[in-house]
């Protein structure tokens, strides 16, 4: 039997152990979370992206009355990040999430499909995207995607014999 090992690291919100700039990608974390379109789960999720050249993008998630039409705040944010500023690479993402309907005492973790997609541009920056996931209280970092997806899909499946 073979074992892996997920590696993140979890601290308090007011320990201090925030930079700046962290802290700045966090306060705009929350402040899209607040402006997420999302009347049929009310589970309001904001995502913050720093990318190279100081750069941040934000996104919120987006739902619809089709609800498979809906699409999560991180692609949202990723999706816009590459679609304005394809060469910049990302650096940072930081997540939280908002709900008065549901039980929210930990960070919320990204979903498979977000995980997939953190996960191939990544690999195509040849970069490291530190992922933070933070409610009021606590942090959750992980230093890469690919810590958060293990047997990962990728693009070399696709290579032509
Ligand atoms: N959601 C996200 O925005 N990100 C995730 O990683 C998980 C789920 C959204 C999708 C939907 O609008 C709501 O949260 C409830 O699933």
């Amino acid at each position: 039997m073979q074992k892996l090992y997920i590696q993140f690291s979890e601290f308090e919100i007011n320990d201090n152990y925030l930079s700046d700039i962290e802290r700045e990608l966090f306060k705009r974390a929350n402040d899209v979370c607040q402006v997420a379109y999302a009347p049929y789960s009310n589970f309001y999720v904001g995502a913050s992206l720093l990318l190279e050249n100081e750069l941040f993008v934000t996104g919120s998630n987006q739902e619809n009355s089709s609800f498979p039409c809906g699409i999560c705040a991180e692609r949202v944010a990723l999706f816009s990040a590459k679609s304005n500023y394809p060469n910049l690479k990302v650096f940072k993402i930081a997540i939280t999430t908002q709900t008065k309907d549901f039980q929210n005492i930990n960070p919320a973790a990204p979903c498979g499909l977000c995980r997939q997609v953190l996960l191939e541009y990544e690999i195509k920056q040849k970069h490291k995207i530190e992922i933070y996931l933070f409610n009021k209280k606590k942090v959750i970092k992980f230093n890469q995607a690919t810590d958060l997806l293990p047997f990962y899909f990728t693009e070399d499946r696709l290579k032509r014999k």
